[in-house]
């Protein structure tokens, strides 16, 4: 057996690597978040331009109110599972509204949008299917396929034609085609119509991420299935998450009265764990009321959006084509890319330097995220940071 030390001897040789490689990962402590888009990071105030709060809601004083409340009712804790006695008024309320938002029979919340995933595959899938999954999906995703012992088969990235090769090369019983809705590290949407197509034409079940299209996507923020028109004959897994445009925490997975039935069955990762404290779904309804009501924050991200891509290429430099908070600027480097985030943290801006295994070798890039939340003098601060660091984009 290993002992501590060489243990300890075997991990500092592998930490050593990562630090040489530049793929070491440092976490940054945040002391405060002000106004909306304002975080004190590590003692120096910076502009967030990493987070996922899309809509600029995380702070929101009807959320927090929404949060106290229900605190005060029922506790901190939900204090057991779900199917023990986790289940509260505050989570079924959600599922329901949930439910009828995205226009579908059923939700299930679950803890996390990676355990959704994990979930979802454990309970729908084993050793005889297949899941065929886009090349940049996220992580959980992959995973998920895996825990389920299920074979994993990638196809390129948003490539319609790649799929159907890997659909006419595969017997499997089960098939399950996978996809993020807009992908997380690079802003784009995957072509879900023409997914949903090839997945009816061959038989398979299709599965959509929408973690970074709910609240954002579509004429009414229903995601990226609204803003496609498809519905849950065409897609009849769906899952989302709740910690990014609704400024909350959690998840759900949302489709038919015999899908979530399943779920409350077999979804390990939804059995056997906490539920979510009932606060965070308190939280989470009143979150979901200001993304039915007020369009007008969807709008503002699209503005912020454009003014952001249009100051970049005034200053000369390539984004690639996304119509979402998701605007990576490419570096190439790893080690460019964290002296790049370092720059600009000096200059007071927070921007993740996104790098491998996150995104294949040799695409490392700051990963600008824009939010309601943000003013036009945010932006055109940021953009003139990026001017004065003279970042070489690789196109
Ligand atoms: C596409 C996608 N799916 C799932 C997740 C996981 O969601 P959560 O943070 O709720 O676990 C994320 C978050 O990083 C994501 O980007």
């Amino acid at each position: 057996m290993e002992s501590g030390v060489a243990l300890d001897e075997r991990l500092a040789s592998r930490l050593d690597e990562l630090r040489r490689s530049g793929l070491y990962r440092k976490r940054h402590i945040v002391d405060a978040v002000r106004g909306a888009m304002e975080v004190i990071v590590d003692g120096r105030p910076c502009i967030d331009f990493c987070s996922n709060d899309y809509l600029g809601l995380r702070r929101d004083p009807e959320i927090l109110a929404a949060f106290v409340a229900a605190a005060g009712h029922y506790g901190v804790g939900s204090g057991a599972a779900h199917l023990i006695t986790g289940h509260t008024r505050e989570h079924h309320a959600l599922e329901e509204e949930l439910a009828d938002f995205l226009e579908r029979p059923r939700a299930l919340l679950f803890s996390t949008g990676y355990m959704a995933n994990l979930g979802i595959a454990v309970a729908l899938a084993g050793r005889n299917d297949t899941f065929i999954e886009d090349r940049l999906n996220h992580a959980s995703l992959l995973d998920a396929a895996r825990l389920a012992g299920a074979r994993l088969q990638r196809y390129a990235h948003a490539d319609a034609a790649a799929l159907a090769r890997r659909l006419e090369g595969s017997a499997s019983a089960g098939r399950f085609v996978v996809t993020n809705g807009v992908f997380s590290m690079d802003g784009d949407l995957a072509p879900l119509p023409e997914l949903a197509q090839l997945s009816a034409a061959h038989r398979a079940c299709l599965i959509v991420d929408d973690a970074h299209g709910f609240g954002v996507i579509g004429a009414g923020g229903a995601g990226t299935l609204e803003h496609f028109g498809l519905d849950v004959q065409a897609v009849p897994v769906l899952m989302v998450t709740l910690g990014k445009a609704l400024g909350v925490f959690g998840a759900a997975v949302a489709g038919s009265e015999a899908l979530i039935e399943t779920l409350i069955q077999s979804a390990r990762t939804y059995i056997y764990t906490t539920a979510l404290p009932p606060a965070v779904a308190a939280a989470a309804r009143a979150a979901l009321r200001i993304v039915q009501c007020q369009a007008w924050r969807r709008e503002k991200l699209r503005a912020n959006i454009a003014r952001f891509r249009n100051g970049v290429s005034a200053l000369g430099l390539e984004l690639p084509a996304s119509m979402t908070p998701i605007q990576p600027l490419p570096v190439g480097d790893a080690r460019r890319a964290v002296q790049a985030s370092e720059a600009l943290v000096a200059a007071g801006f927070r921007i993740a330097a996104i790098r491998p295994p996150t995104v294949p070798a040799g695409s490392a890039r700051l990963r600008v995220t824009l939010s309601a939340g943000h003013d036009d003098t945010h932006i055109d601060r940021l953009l003139d940071a990026l001017a004065s660091i003279k970042l070489g984009v690789a196109a």
